[in-house]
């Protein structure tokens, strides 16, 4: 194993992905951010100071962070906010058994809206012959605003909602429709040159706030062959869906005529509660080889995919090292809805998991609650925050969706399998499930007015937000934690430096919400 290490610095910068001139928040002056890119069993310190005028931490996306749980970077739940010109050296092991496609992003606020997101990919030190590819390419895909998101986000939060409807009864949670959508940082611009007869792996990421994608190259077939980090058995398909947070590995063969061919995102805008009327949802790049015309010619697969706010059909992600979930010993039941509330500020649309909406815990986050012990008590157990015992639990996590949109849930910290999903509410014993080799992911979609089921082994000490990945709504407080095996909690070496940002902030001088 290696150390890798990185120095970064977030900031604000005029920037134009889309053409439009606005204030940007970046890595590195970079958009998308820097790659990560490492070894399974790698040492990552990644030094990142900030030059905002607002706090920020840096999550990544997917990586277990066994027994380093305060370096997960999740604002009010594993640290406060990095105060503005401070640094925090985020330092953590990549799990010895995990290879495949992530991604980090700031995860304060609505701040990943605005530019702060990159890939992490994580090489397998003996790749899998499932995956045998030449070539590595990532592919970003991602929604984008002409407006900072802070603002956005108070309109939305509004009773008046963003379309100012007061939501009269309905479309609760409204969200702010994108203006555009982008493929590696730009709108219709990024050109793939690739190099005829090879195999490249296409490593897709939506890193979208809002935009679960369909993603295709015309005609080339994608054989699919990762989902989150797992390897599944080789599927091939002309179109890929692709929700929120969510990876795919796709391999293509350079085998057709030499020339230039569109690659196509579109947006499925048939999933946002307000439409944009004047958003361009087929977002386009090119793809050419060999020599010939380097303008696109090529035309869509012409069999018709539906507009889908649906994941990939789970009988489609067979993971290559077949694993049987072992028997659940706690149950874990949650619904989530929005629903109006009457706060200080006025009355706001807020989402709610059982009866709580999440708030950061800005200067006084959940780990320090559990790190100086004995604050277990001070949580409603079925509902923000749910203790496991300090026993290992196996955990059935069933979500029931009170609202019509779909949501696509992740996990921090764990891989969990996907037992099952469907519409209504889950009815145990009569919804259908899979015990057998089921997908294995760390983000899922759940159905509008539907119901998920997944599994997870909670071994793995610490605070874990389960939470909706749409930017908007994980601000709205669609968000709960896992407080697995606390009492380790209070072993871990959490840095001086996360303890005292904490304190020095609860003087009060930044606001993250
Ligand atoms: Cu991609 Cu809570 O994270």
């Amino acid at each position: 194993p290696t150390t890798r290490y990185y120095e970064w610095v977030v900031e604000e910068m005029p920037g134009s992905p889309d053409g439009f001139e606005r204030t940007m928040l970046v890595v590195n002056g970079q958009f998308p951010g820097p790659l990560i890119e490492v070894n399974s069993g790698d040492e990552l310190i990644v030094n990142v100071f900030n030059k905002m005028s607002n706090g920020t931490t840096i999550h990544w996306h997917g990586q277990l962070q066994n027994g380093t749980n305060y370096m997960d970077g999740t604002n009010g739940i594993t640290q406060c906010p990095i105060p503005p010109g401070m640094n925090f050296t985020y330092k953590f092991t990549i799990n010895p058994n995990q290879y495949g496609t992530y991604w980090w992003h700031a995860h304060a606020s609505t701040q990943y809206t605005d530019g702060i997101y990159g890939p992490l990919v994580i090489h397998a030190l003996r790749e899998p012959i499932y995956g045998s590819y030449d070539r590595d390419v990532v592919i970003v895909l991602s929604d984008w605003y002409h407006d900072i998101s802070s603002g956005l986000l108070t309109q939305y939060l509004s009773a008046a909602g963003i379309d100012g409807s007061n939501y009269g009864g309905f479309n609760p949670g409204a969200e702010p429709p994108p203006d555009n959508g982008l493929i590696n940082g730009r709108t219709n611009g990024t050109a793939f040159n690739f190099e005829p007869d090879l195999r490249y792996r296409l490593r897709l990421i939506n890193m979208a706030t809002l935009t679960d994608f369909i993603f295709s190259v015309d005609e080339h077939v994608l054989s699919v062959v990762e989902a989150d980090g797992t390897s599944i058995e080789r599927v091939n398909v002309h179109r890929v869906p692709i929700s929120v947070a969510q990876r795919y590995s796709v391999i293509l063969t350079t085998d057709q005529t030499a020339g230039s061919y569109n690659v196509r995102a579109e947006m499925q805008e048939v999933c946002y509660k307000l439409s944009n009327p004047n958003l361009n949802t087929m977002v386009l790049a090119t793809l050419t080889y060999g020599a010939g015309p380097t303008t696109p010619t090529s035309s869509d697969w012409s069999d018709g995919f539906p507009q889908t706010c649906l994941d990939l059909n789970s009988t489609m992600i067979v993971p290559a090292i077949a694993m049987n979930p072992p028997n659940s010993t706690q149950s874990v039941l949650v619904s989530m809805s929005f629903q109006q509330t009457v706060q200080s500020g006025g009355n706001q649309v807020l989402a709610f998991v059982n009866n709580t909406s999440w708030e950061p815990r800005s200067t006084d986050p959940t780990i320090l609650q559990f790190y100086q012990g004995g604050a277990q008590t001070n949580f409603d157990s079925s509902t923000q925050l749910v203790v496991v015992n300090d026993e290992i639990s196996v955990i059935d996590l069933v979500v029931n969706n009170y609202d019509d949109s779909s949501h696509p849930f992740h996990l921090h910290g764990h891989v969990f399998w996907v037992l099952g999903e469907g519409d209504g509410f889950y009815q145990p014993g009569i919804s259908p499930i899979t015990l057998t080799n089921p997908p294995r992911r760390d983000t899922l979609t759940l159905p509008g007015y539907g119901w998920v089921l997944i599994r997870f082994v909670a071994d793995n000490p610490g605070l874990w937000a389960f939470h909706c990945h749409i930017g908007w709504h994980m601000a709205a407080g669609l968000l709960m934690q896992f407080a697995s095996l606390p009492s380790k909690v209070q072993e871990f070496q959490i840095p001086s430096y996360l303890q005292q940002q904490c304190s020095e902030q609860s003087s009060g001088a930044i606001v993250n919400k």
